[in-house]
């Protein structure tokens, strides 16, 4: 068992509560010791233990990897069109799926998973460690599973999204869809799955499908999660804590009955920051949320139609810059609270006994994600204590230079 010792790290985010009340539990000039996988050790870099192996962190910030607890990642084609109207004024409607499920179909198995790898690197490139992947471009009782099957493939976070729009082929009979979809959809795709999910909105499913579809999958085992108030205020939010549902997701228009019953919940509220950012709509207010008592996380929700970004530094920067967050409650959303949205408690935290997904920034603190939108300040991720990056080389004369 070979031992990795980080070191000299300027500030380091453990996400455990100090006694002097600081939840993001900053300590600074401290170490990590990482073992088989997991956090063995932290502390002052003046206690660290002797390593097989040493990373000095030149003072540089030191954070957990971030847990992106919502994603789409497995679709054929993109929406770039869709986009460019969008800028150009159009509104985004819950329709434009379709479009992507009628691209996903025609696209292989194996074109699917070289897409669906493509983005976890691109995801891991940025720091992320832990990744939710949601079915729901398939709409058919074969292309959903395919969907889920490939998405575990790459995760254990797997999501039955089959009730994410009533497909062409079923327009006007939306609850033989749902029938489908509890019945013979889920039958195929439980297997594959940990959680049930439902876009219960207008123009996708009422509350009533939507009630179906959860107690459907909570009945199979499946734990519930739900896309709501996306659009504009509906029911969403009321049933996700009623069916003490893990996250509730989107919540651009929360009304505050909705504030107040997840304040008493253990629903986290999943902010989606790249879907305003790209659908032009205003932007929730977190610090609403936060000052109320609810738990909010950060996801991308990584999908060609509403959030085509798989940057969680990004996300963290509209969050700091647009909802009213802090840097320190944004980078803890992006990490401890995707951990909260998925009920995981390994991961989100730099802990004794907690997985090594861990990330080493080009910064000397988490500030910087925000302050330095759209660079690219990830130096290395630990996996499960693997670095997952090349390391970086300097000092050779074609670094920090563009004479040639
Ligand atoms: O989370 N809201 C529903 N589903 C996706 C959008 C998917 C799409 O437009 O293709 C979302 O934003
Ligand atoms: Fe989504």
């Amino acid at each position: 068992m070979s031992a990795l010792l980080i070191t000299n790290i300027g500030e380091l985010t453990t996400n455990v509560g100090s006694r002097d009340g600081d939840r993001f539990g900053a300590l600074h000039d401290a170490a990590v010791l990482v073992e088989d996988g997991r956090i063995a050790w932290v502390g002052s870099a003046l206690d660290a233990p002797a390593a097989d192996e040493t990373v000095d962190a030149r003072g540089h910030a030191v954070i957990p990897g971030f847990v992106d607890s919502h994603s789409h990642l497995v679709f054929g084609g993109d929406r770039a069109a869709e986009f460019e109207a969008r800028m150009a004024g159009q509104k985004y409607a819950a329709g434009g799926i379709r479009s992507t499920v009628a691209a996903t179909r025609a696209t292989s198995d194996d074109e699917l998973r070289v897409r669906l790898r493509g983005f976890v690197d691109e995801m891991i490139a940025q720091g992320t460690t832990t990744v939710e992947i949601k079915s729901g471009y398939g709409l058919s009782i074969d292309d959903e599973e395919r969907l889920v099957r490939l998405a575990a493939e790459v995760t254990p976070e797997v999501t039955f999204l089959g009730a994410h729009v009533i497909p062409a082929e079923y327009a006007d009979r939306a609850d033989e869809y749902v029938d489908l979809v509890i019945g013979p959809m889920l039958d195929a795709c439980a297997a594959h799955s940990k959680w049930i999910d439902v876009f219960c909105e207008t123009g996708a499913f009422t509350v009533e499908q939507s009630r179906r579809v959860l107690e459907a999958g909570i009945a199979r085992g499946l734990q519930p999660r739900v896309h709501a108030s996306q659009l504009g205020p509906g029911d969403g939010v009321r049933l996700a804590v009623e069916l003490g549902a893990a996250s509730v997701d989107h919540g651009t228009y929360l009304t505050d009955a909705d504030v107040l019953a997840l304040a008493a919940s253990d629903t986290v509220l999943t902010l989606l920051p790249g879907v305003e950012f790209s659908t032009r709509q205003s932007y929730p207010d977190a610090r609403r949320l936060i000052d109320a008592g609810v738990t909010v996380a950060i996801a991308c929700d990584t999908n060609p139609g509403s959030s085509f970004t798989s940057s969680m530094p990004f996300c963290i920067a509209i969050a700091v810059r647009d909802m009213g967050m802090t840097p320190a409650e944004a980078v803890w959303a992006a990490t401890a609270g995707g951990a909260r949205a998925l009920r995981r408690d390994d991961i989100g935290v730099i802990a004794a006994g907690a997985r090594a997904d861990v990330v080493l920034l080009k910064a000397t603190s988490r500030t910087h994600l925000a302050y330095r939108p759209g660079v690219p300040l990830v130096q290395q991720v630990w996996k499960h204590g693997v670095a997952m990056l090349d390391a970086p080389t300097t000092g050779t004369e074609d670094h920090g230079s563009l004479t040639r």
